[in-house]
């Protein structure tokens, strides 16, 4: 709704119709849920009398039906992917209707297990698939509207337009929401919460804390706004020479670089498992952070904390009961939680979406280097460069070499640490992938031997600690990746591309590079991408010349069964 340019928020499916009576429009989006699953989201059955059209996608169309005496039918397998819409005539050119306009059959994509089986009494049938009889119905008199597909996704040609008839045609709606036109409202705001006080930032150099920063530096000055950003020693190469110079060039004065390397490197010594490593870096995060608060005079009542939040992490933090992903946010320093105790909060982000932070960013002339980087994890390279505490060789499989090295990965609803399995070719398709972690047992990812200076049964797994050496290493490994892979332009088409180091190699060679391009949209589910083989070999050959590298790898995992990052 909002790329429509119509002003849209996110409610708790159970919100009373009480409070949405002045909704222009409301739409019940879909979800993994059956209606008849024990604890499934709600509505408000008020909802669908109060008059405001109501449209429910997939899920939303199924309690719908469900909720006003329609059939719904439990689907054993369910149905997943493209499918052909077939359209009434009439709902080509009705006015109320959310088809107007569309020509013909429709490409439309469908991933659903539940179906209506019969529409409510008054409702009518408005498109049907050969596989699916109420892919959309309607009753335009009671403003009711539901579809059984998904007009959201790319894979939909026509769900803008059909998202556009709802929001214009039916609901009525004008375009009055444009954040880049919002500045100086934001800037108003950021004065009256800060009402004579200054604001402090930890910034992390990524996009959200950036455009946060900015608004504020732009409304009070930069005498009055701080940025410290923390230097772990677990940056990509040029990072922090990287953010120096973005905050240089918007003219930050009070901005601060604290070496905290000294810190974490030696913390992280002893550190070889992943939640291990996070639990550490958190720790010594909250001192670092303490710290400053410190040292600076933070707490004391002249300063308030600036955050870069945005919109979805307020409803990951429990702003919806039915969220599936609730963030904790442990580590929390002392002196943090007391200035949010206090309401000593500046959040100018936290009703906009990522593209809309980056649409502000670009007004406010944030480089575009800044605003259209891939996601970085907050433990840096420390997550990257795994660790080990044994001596063992790779073990021959019917299907490949196990590599005695664990990773995580995500199967069923929990996170799972275990083997990978190597082998010699590109699997013909990525589902291929999974079918090899499905048959064997004790792994979790599927990696291709793409370059080596040995036989893969002639090396070996190694003990390795996280010591500045193998980050070095692993630092040098991810510069030549991302300079061959912006040159190529094959950055453009990938979503994330992690580089990780393995202590799997040679007696001279003591680790491996692992490649791992993917494509998502949220960072919850992904896809392998492949590189074109020139570039491919290209960057293999490269990286095997460098201190230390014994071969190279390409991760063939979707996510899941692997998660996108190796720890
Ligand atoms: P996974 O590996 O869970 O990653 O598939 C999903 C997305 O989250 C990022 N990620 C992190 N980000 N701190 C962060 O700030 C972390 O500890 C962390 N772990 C994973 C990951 O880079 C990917 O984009």
């Amino acid at each position: 709704m909002r790329d429509l340019g119509v002003f849209a928020e996110v409610a708790p499916s159970e919100t009373p119709a009480s409070q949405l009576a002045s909704a222009k429009g409301v739409i019940i989006s879909g979800g993994p849920a059956s209606v008849y699953d024990p604890g499934s989201p709600h509505i408000d059955p008020r909802l669908l009398r109060l008059g405001a059209p109501v449209l429910g996608i997939c899920y939303g169309q199924q309690l719908m039906a469900h909720l006003l005496g329609g059939q719904v039918e439990k689907g054993e397998r369910g149905e997943y992917g493209f499918a052909q819409l077939d359209l009434r005539a009439r709902d080509l050119q009705a006015e109320d209707s959310l088809f107007r306009g569309i020509a013909g059959p429709q490409q439309v994509w469908m991933s659903h297990r539940d179906l209506v089986a019969a529409p409510p009494p008054g409702f009518q049938v408005v498109a049907s698939t050969p596989t699916c009889r109420v892919a959309a119905m309607s009753a335009p008199d009671r403003r009711l509207y539901g579809v059984q597909f998904h007009p959201e996704v790319v894979h939909t040609p026509s769900g803008r337009e059909i998202l556009s008839n709802f929001v214009f045609g039916i609901c009525g709606c004008v375009r009055d929401w444009n954040p880049a036109g919002q500045i100086e409202s934001l800037e108003a705001q950021i004065r009256e919460t800060a009402a004579g006080r200054n604001v402090f930032f930890f910034v992390s150099g990524g996009v959200d804390s950036t455009v946060a920063f900015t608004l504020c530096l732009k409304s009070l000055g930069s005498q009055r706004v701080h940025g410290a950003y923390v230097d772990t020693g677990l940056m990509r190469q040029g990072e922090t020479d990287f953010v120096r110079a973005n905050f240089a060039a918007l003219g930050a004065s009070g901005f601060q670089v604290v070496d905290a390397a000294p810190q974490f490197l030696p913390a992280l010594e002893q550190a070889i498992e992943p939640e291990h490593k996070r639990r550490v870096i958190g720790e010594e995060f909250v001192r670092v952070q303490q710290r400053i608060l410190e040292t600076e005079h933070f707490l004391d009542g002249n300063w308030i904390l600036g955050q870069g939040t945005i919109y979805p992490d307020t409803i990951e933090s429990g702003g919806t009961a039915k969220a599936d992903l609730i963030k904790t946010h442990h580590n929390r320093v002392a002196g943090i939680q007391k200035i949010i105790d206090e309401g000593r909060l500046i959040e100018p982000l936290s009703s906009f979406y990522k593209d809309e932070v980056r649409a502000l960013g670009r007004q406010l002339g944030i480089s575009s280097a800044l605003l259209d980087r891939h996601p970085f994890p907050g433990p840096g390279l420390a997550i990257r460069c795994l660790c080990g505490a044994v001596e063992a060789p790779p073990v021959k499989s019917k299907d490949g070499w196990e590599l005695p090295i664990r990773s995580v990965g995500v199967q069923g609803d929990s996170r799972t640490y275990r083997a990978v399995l190597a082998i010699d070719d590109f699997p013909s398709s990525m589902e291929e992938a999974a079918l090899l972690v499905n048959r064997n047992e004790g792994v979790n990812r599927v990696v291709v031997a793409v370059r080596a200076a040995a036989r893969i049964s002639e090396m070996r797994a190694h003990p390795a600690r996280l010591t500045r050496q193998r980050l070095a290493r692993l630092r040098h490994a991810d510069a030549v990746v991302r300079r061959l892979s912006h040159d190529s332009g094959f950055d453009s088409q990938v979503w994330q591309f992690p580089v990780v180091l393995i202590p799997f190699g040679t007696a001279d060679c003591p680790d491996s590079v692992v490649l791992r391009p993917i494509d998502s949209v949220d960072g919850m589910t992904a896809s392998v991408v492949r590189a074109p083989e020139e570039l491919l070999q290209r960057t293999a050959a490269e990286l095997c010349r460098l201190e230390g590298v014994a071969g190279v790898f390409y991760d063939v995992t979707n996510k899941p069964p692997a998660t996108i990052e190796w720890e």
